[in-house]
């Protein structure tokens, strides 16, 4: 199955209980929440706060956290607590990851790594047997609405044929027309903020990604 996750980054953002309740209506249970720290990335954006307000309001959202910060293992907890079901770091750093993803999952929570484009898919070999979700960043990381970096995908098909059979996410860029060509590299997950947020109609995107093979 092929799952949309909408990027919190593209919504409406003094309406966001609307926009999040219209996602759920469109079939939609997967949230992608960036977190930026104005450090590892040029940008500042969600916090805890906000993550625990959107869990409180709706308890069937699954959230999906994506950690672009510095010394991401200091926030595991804080995130966890404020409702995240999957927590996603950055392997650049992470010097110990594997005690990063240990202490995720004593949590209860799903664990991911990700990887900017300057990063090898080598650098997650060693932790495929433990990971959740990987997330492969199709743009450098900070901001949405960029575009697509074609070249990215080969590090899904040498993931994949590494044996990892875990979801594989794709973030950055990501729309309708490009999805056929990520999904057919291994993907099963399409974060889109832009395409999905700022579409004429999201409910179409939503539809549209569903009836993917
Ligand atoms: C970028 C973020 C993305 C961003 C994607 O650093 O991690 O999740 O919201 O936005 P689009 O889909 O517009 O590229
Ligand atoms: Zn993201």
């Amino acid at each position: 199955m092929i799952e949309l996750a909408p990027s919190l980054l593209a919504a409406d953002l003094l309406h966001l209980h609307g926009e999040i309740g219209k996602m759920l209506e469109n079939g939609v249970t997967r949230l992608h929440f960036d977190v930026m720290d104005a450090h590892f990335v040029p940008n500042l954006s969600f916090g805890p706060g906000l993550l625990k307000a959107i869990r409180l309001a709706f308890p069937a959202c699954r959230l999906d956290v994506h950690l672009m910060m510095d010394e991401p293992e200091k926030y595991i907890s804080v995130f966890a607590d404020a409702g995240a079901d999957i927590l996603t770091l950055h392997r650049e750093v992470l010097p110990d990851a594997e005690k990063a993803l240990r202490a995720i999952k004593a949590l209860g929570v799903k664990c991911g790594l990700s990887i900017k484009p300057g990063t090898g898919e080598e650098t997650l070999f060693p932790y495929l047997d433990q990971i959740d979700n990987l997330l492969v960043m199709t743009v450098e990381p900070g901001f949405g609405g960029q575009k697509f970096m074609p070249d990215e995908l080969e590090k899904i098909r040498r993931l994949r044929r590494a044996g990892y059979r875990g979801d594989i996410a794709v973030d950055g860029g990501v729309n309708l027309e490009n999805a056929p060509e990520i999904v057919k590299a291994g993907a099963n997950v399409l974060v889109m903020g832009t395409a999905y947020f700022r579409a004429e109609d999201p409910a179409g995107v939503a539809r549209a990604v569903r009836e993917m093979a």
